[in-house]
């Protein structure tokens, strides 16, 4: 495939040494074929043929003279080795080379120029096989990022012509030219968005304008960076749980989650409790501020509160911060740790021996802070008591009444043990003692030890002194206890003797008034009341018999 285009031109020049100076030009395209024929410099020279062999017909120098031979025989200029213009020549430049072609005999110097015209032998090529582009998340369409440029040593047409973008709903390729190279662009057209897409792949091919055209591919990664556009989100919006009292310090209660699609410290949360949590609620629970984890750090009391409502709030470490709250709600259970409590109220601890049965005595109200069943409290006295608990118009208010009759002569004081028991798991209970007095009544007349009561008394006795003491006891307490003695008078009977007696109505001291005269009164006989101090008073008599002797 030589070309047969060629151009001749002959500058016959004369010099003084007769030299004949000619200059040929052709042309032939690199790579072709070792042996392919460039011309016939001979003919073309108008030398003739048949004296080339005699006149040593040959190339002398040249810059790349074992690139062509001439055959000697015919003058025919060919290909002895592999033409690779770009090898030869700058990229841009014609590529021509210098031949210079002798005859002797006489002596002559002809110059050949062979012009080595491109062929399409080499493909574009990306100096790298990938290419990363990082783009922030929304921004604005219409940025442009500059890529990296194909390179084709061929020249002109076959170098790169143009270039190509896979198809994709982001970009679009712009190509600027600079100088003689063509630079292409990503323009965004479509913001991106991290949370969707966090790499684009996208191929540029650079395709040259041989025929047939090569190509080369240059694969992008367009990596999405992230900005703070996502807030943290927590899988609920509420969280419930449900503690017992009492739970050990430490126990984790409840984590709670979040989700933050953004991608680094955007995507990193922090959390805390929000500014409207109670100061009671902070000496209870802590969060972990990276975990999410809630523990419990101090006694849980379900008779202080029982429920909790915690806001938590979640922070991501962007610039700006994106913060979501939620809100933890705990619901304390109770569990059975207080005991009974009973209260008693009593006007004076006093109960009159009198009081007929059914008599308050005391209201015993029993209570527990437990909650449910725990809450319920039964009440109990101690047996072998004259008393009994009678419910009353309210729950767990009893009123402690008497059983029966008492007797305070019998038992003057009684110690009630009062027992409150809840219905908790273990149940717990609480013992009190309530002391009742029994207060008296003058239900006891005073008593002689003897009746009736005989005296002797010896006559001539002196008058005004002592002749007897009567004594009477009485079972009551205090003034119902206290006696005082008199004398029974029978004012005008015959035998009344008592106006010549008197007695010591708080000592019973009986004095006689005169002396007595056994001759003239052998025996008489008197009754001595005696009176306890009640109201109203309870009195008894004594008869006695004096017997003179
Ligand atoms: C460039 O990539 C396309 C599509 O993957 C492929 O068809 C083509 O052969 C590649 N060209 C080269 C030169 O690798």
């Amino acid at each position: 495939m030589t070309s047969r285009w060629r151009t001749l031109l002959f500058f016959l020049l004369l010099s003084r040494t007769e030299l004949i100076l000619a200059q040929i030009k052709y042309s032939t395209p690199e790579e072709v074929k070792v042996g392919a024929v460039i011309g016939n410099v001979a003919k073309d020279l108008g030398l003739d043929v048949s004296t080339l062999t005699t006149r040593r017909f040959r190339i002398v120098s040249g810059a790349d003279g074992a690139l062509f031979e001439v055959n000697p025989n015919n003058g025919v200029l060919f290909v002895h080795r592999r033409i690779d213009r770009e090898q030869l020549c700058d990229r841009n430049a014609a590529c021509l080379t210098d031949l210079k072609i002798v005859a002797e005999d006489p002596l002559e110097v002809h110059y050949v120029t062979v012009e080595i015209k491109d062929a399409n032998d080499h493909a574009p090529s990306f100096a790298d096989k990938e290419k990363v582009v990082e783009i922030v998340e929304l921004t604005s369409p219409g940025a442009r990022f500059q890529l990296p440029g194909a390179r084709d040593p061929d020249a002109g047409i076959n170098s790169v012509q143009r270039y190509k973008l896979s198809q994709n709903e982001h970009f679009n390729l712009e190509i600027r030219d600079r100088d003689e190279d063509k630079i292409p662009f990503l323009v965004l057209q479509k913001q991106l968005d991290r949370e969707q897409k966090t790499h684009h792949s996208l191929m540029l091919t650079a395709i040259d304008g041989g025929a047939p055209p090569r190509s080369a591919n240059l694969s992008i990664t367009v990596r999405v960076l992230d900005i703070n556009d996502n807030r943290p989100v927590f899988s609920k919006e509420v969280y419930s749980v449900t503690l017992r009292e009492n739970t050990p310090i430490n126990t984790i209660i409840i984590k709670v989650q979040t989700t933050d699609l953004d991608e680094g410290p955007n995507g990193e949360v922090e959390y805390a409790f929000g500014g409207d949590v109670t100061t009671d609620a902070l000496k209870l629970f802590s969060i972990d501020r990276l975990k999410g984890d809630i523990r419990v750090i101090g006694l849980v009391d379900y008779e202080v509160a029982n429920v909790y409502k915690l806001d938590v709030q979640a922070s991501d470490k962007g610039i700006p911060p994106m913060t979501t709250d939620c809100r933890v709600i705990i619901k304390i259970e109770d569990v059975n740790d207080n005991e009974p409590e009973i209260d008693i109220t009593s006007l004076s601890g006093k109960v009159s021996e009198d009081a007929k049965p059914g008599t308050v005595v005391a209201l015993i109200s029993v209570s527990d802070r437990d909650s449910g069943l725990n809450g319920k409290v039964v009440c109990s006295l101690s047996k072998n008591v004259p008393f009994e608990l009678k419910p009353s118009f309210k729950e767990n208010i009893y009123s402690l009444v008497t059983k029966e009759t008492l007797d305070r002569e019998a038992v003057s004081h009684y110690d009630v043990l009062l027992k409150a028991t809840d219905c908790g798991e273990p149940p717990l209970s609480k013992l009190k003692t309530l002391s009742i007095q029994v207060s008296d009544v003058n239900d006891n007349t005073p008593e002689f030890l003897h009746s009736p009561l005989q005296l002797y008394l010896l006559e001539n006795n002196a008058p005004g002194g002592s002749i007897f003491f009567v004594s009477a006891s009485d079972k009551d307490l205090n003034e119902n206890a206290v006696v005082s003695y008199s004398l029974l008078r029978d004012e005008g009977g015959q035998k009344d003797m008592t106006s010549f007696l008197n007695i010591n109505n708080e000592n019973g001291q009986i004095t006689a008034l005169k002396s007595f005269d056994f001759e003239r009164i052998k025996t008489f006989q008197f009754q001595v009341v005696a009176t306890d101090s009640g109201a109203p008073s309870l009195s008894t008599n004594v008869l006695l018999l004096e017997d003179k002797t």
